[in-house]
């Protein structure tokens, strides 16, 4: 499926929408694999924005497109693990008006991100095996998919085979994983070789204040909004 251009998709809803945001959350962020990640996304798809995100006040995406609006960042973008687009609207809520394509492994999730009709292209891939789109940007955003349970640092390097010479690049990291799983050391590596220049790092609440009654256990997460240039 990888590259794959998707049109409008259907969002998939065999989800359970009475399943309590804050297990949602819990669970997701204990996935163990690929597979158990895109599965878990098949099922969140068709509550992921009227549930958890409007629940837990979900302001990552807003945080992460400020930071790279704020650098300067210009189109073409691409939105690393869309999700429902969720980040491309706030791109667009803060005046961003060029284009911007959405990668992501779960179709159920592009299929709601499409049904929104942000987004030029939607990319069914899974980011850890490589980035081997047809398209090249000038900027690459990703907000909530660099996290436990989901993607880790190697899969940075893949996104810099589809970024433009001097792309500018904002991603968020969680807190949790940020050294635990080696995102320092792998931005290090990548500025040490060469492949990137310019590293700042922004640090920002993942959730809003309605998030304490939900879930005491993640409302005060923080990100790490990496932001840099590719060479
Ligand atoms: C927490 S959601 C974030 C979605 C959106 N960016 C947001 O902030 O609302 C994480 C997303 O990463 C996607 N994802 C996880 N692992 C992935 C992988 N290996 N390749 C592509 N997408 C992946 C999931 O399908 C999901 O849509």
């Amino acid at each position: 499926m990888q590259g794959l251009a998707y049109g409008f998709l259907a969002a998939h809803a065999d989800g359970d929408a009475g399943e309590a945001m804050d297990q949602n959350l819990k669970a997701a962020l204990e996935l163990s694999g690929a597979d158990a990640c895109r599965d878990y996304y098949r099922a969140w798809a068709a509550t992921y924005d009227n549930g958890f995100a409007r629940d837990m006040d979900y302001r990552l995406p807003a945080h992460v497109a400020a930071a790279f609006l704020g650098a300067g960042g210009a189109g073409p973008v691409l939105d690393v693990g869309a999700g429902t687009g969720l980040l491309a609207e706030r791109l667009r809520e803060m005046g961003f008006q060029g284009q911007i394509d959405a990668v992501d492994f779960s179709a159920e999730m592009l299929g709601v991100a499409g049904q929104k009709r942000l987004y030029a292209g939607l990319f069914q891939v899974d980011i850890t095996q490589g980035l081997t789109l047809a398209r090249v940007y000038r900027g690459i955003v990703s907000s909530g998919t660099f996290t436990a349970g989901h993607v880790g640092p190697e899969a940075i390097a893949n996104l810099l085979e589809v970024a433009l010479p001097g792309a500018l690049v904002a991603l968020s990291i969680n807190r949790r994983v940020w050294a635990a799983a080696g995102f320092d050391r792998t931005l290090q590596a990548l500025g040490d070789a060469g492949r990137i220049i310019d590293l700042r790092l922004l640090e920002v609440e993942v959730y809003g204040a309605a998030a304490a009654a939900l879930d005491a256990d993640h409302a005060g997460d923080k990100a790490l909004v990496a932001l840099f240039h590719a060479v």
